[in-house]
């Protein structure tokens, strides 16, 4: 299945991006990092024409399993990744991109996060899972990986 790691984080480095290289190296998927793109907050006048998003979800609609990896900062995705996701809403409110929007009702994701906690928060997962179900994906896993901090 032809997979890709979207990941995000303050850190290009850091433990999301340890866990999200390992998970592509699984996946044999292809692993990109988020916040090197230009993503505008929405808009409700779209006002855009300038960044990075539609290219890169246009591209990203290429695959057939999308993971999204991202650490838990604060209960909630970086916001980086709330605004790509905040973005998919361009696809909905613009006629000419609807039909490339429902080509998601084909396609799986997944959900990688990383926490000093071994669980990911419940508001964390539920607007990943809930966003992206409401688009018509399916779910195929979920995955935290803990990193303790150190004393
Ligand atoms: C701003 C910020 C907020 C955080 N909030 C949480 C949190 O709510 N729950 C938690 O378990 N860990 C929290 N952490 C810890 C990170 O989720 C954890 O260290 C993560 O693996 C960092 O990944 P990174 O190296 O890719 O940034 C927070 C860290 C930062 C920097």
């Amino acid at each position: 299945m032809k997979t890709v790691v979207i990941y995000s984080s303050s850190n290009p480095n850091g433990n999301t991006y340890q866990s999200a290289k390992a998970l592509a190296e699984e996946k044999r998927a292809e692993l990109i990092y988020l916040d090197r793109y230009k993503i505008g907050e929405y808009c409700y006048k779209h006002s855009h024409s300038d960044d990075d998003f539609v290219n890169l979800f246009r591209w990203v609609l290429g695959f057939e399993h999308i993971i999204f990896a991202s650490p838990v900062y604060w209960y909630a995705v970086t916001p980086r990744m709330k605004a790509f996701i905040d973005r998919i809403t361009d696809f909905m409110d613009i006629e000419a991109l609807k039909p490339e929007l429902r080509t998601l009702r084909e396609k799986q994701f997944s959900i990688l996060s990383t926490s000093c906690q071994e669980k990911a928060p419940a508001p964390f997962t539920e607007m990943l899972v809930g966003t992206f179900e409401y688009l018509g994906m399916k779910l195929q896993e979920q995955r935290h990986v803990h990193y303790p901090y150190a004393d």
